[in-house]
């Protein structure tokens, strides 16, 4: 009897022709066997690509802390209201919303490639934003050593949950151990629960990369960044993708302008849940927004 060939799903199919044709396979491999992977820069972006979205991060840095830094020397050591998270880094959040070179990060096809294979076409954005960090102390001892899974997610014996999240980043400076470079422990993301305090620190690898690397990491892995000991910035740009079902982070659902929407692709829309039409007030659903599953 002739046996029939499996077919793969469609969204399926064309990941994996994307994976195949951008050069990605060995990262596939990475991922399921660590949990984490680095894409080198020439699978990224172009290198003026790369100048254009660093220099637009340190511009925002600068206008939301009226401070001037510097990649290289230790300058001012700006404070951002928005929550530091250590006496050596803060966050910037809301990026997409801030530049529309942000735009175009969120529909590079290297980072929708992984996180299509990762997340099986359920992702949208979560938060965009990025870790300003500086010489320090940094997270400690215990390198801040977490999962991404919501804390809410039961431990143990439910996997998909903890595969809700995924999360990138895009390295704006060099990563070393010395530079403070992210921490992970390998094959974590198989056990389905957060570290206990200090638990996985013995384990832990520097993840070392070059300035446009970018660092494609299962939802949930044990990670955190050890101690920048040089002086000068680590900089990167962090996309964090959670299932469709999940709440965001940050808001883009009602927030994305319809210029935004009218210049990318209509991926975008799904990505920032804009093709969504949950959330009625009296007048019912807005079907004027972009048709779901585009
Ligand atoms: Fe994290």
């Amino acid at each position: 009897m002739a046996s029939k060939k499996l077919k793969s799903p469609k969204h399926l199919s064309d990941t994996l022709a994307q994976i195949k044709k951008l050069g990605l396979q060995n990262c596939i491999s990475e991922l399921e066997l660590n949990g984490f992977t680095i894409i080198p820069p020439r699978k990224v972006a172009s290198t003026q690509f790369f100048n254009k979205i660093r220099k637009t991060v340190l511009r925002i840095c600068e206008e939301r802390t009226g401070k001037k830094f510097s990649l290289s020397k230790n300058g001012e050591k700006g404070k951002y209201k928005a929550q530091p998270q250590t006496d050596s880094q803060f966050l910037l959040y809301y990026l997409l919303m801030a530049d529309p070179i942000f735009e175009k990060w969120l529909m590079n096809p290297t980072l929708n490639a992984m996180m299509n294979y990762l997340m099986k076409g359920t992702q949208q954005l979560s938060s965009m934003t990025s870790f300003v960090k500086w010489q320090g102390d940094g997270y400690g001892e215990t390198l801040g050593l977490h999962s991404d899974t919501p804390p809410s997610t039961p431990e143990g014996l439910i996997p998909n949950a903890w595969f809700d999240v995924s999360n990138s980043t895009y390295c704006l400076t060099d990563y070393t151990l010395k530079d403070g470079a992210m921490a992970m422990v390998p094959g974590s993301h198989r056990l389905y629960r957060q570290p206990k305090p200090g638990e996985g620190v013995d384990k832990a690898v520097p993840v070392e990369a070059k300035a446009g690397s970018l660092i494609i990491f299962n939802g949930g892995i044990w990670h955190g960044a050890f101690p920048k000991q040089t002086e000068g910035l680590r900089l990167n740009l962090t996309c964090y993708f959670c299932h469709r079902k999940l709440k965001t982070q940050e808001a883009y659902q009602w927030k994305v302008t319809q210029e935004m929407l009218d210049r990318n692709p209509p991926e975008f829309a799904k990505l920032v849940g804009a093709d969504d039409h949950m959330g009625w007030d009296a007048k019912g659903p807005d079907y004027s927004r972009p048709a779901r599953f585009l």
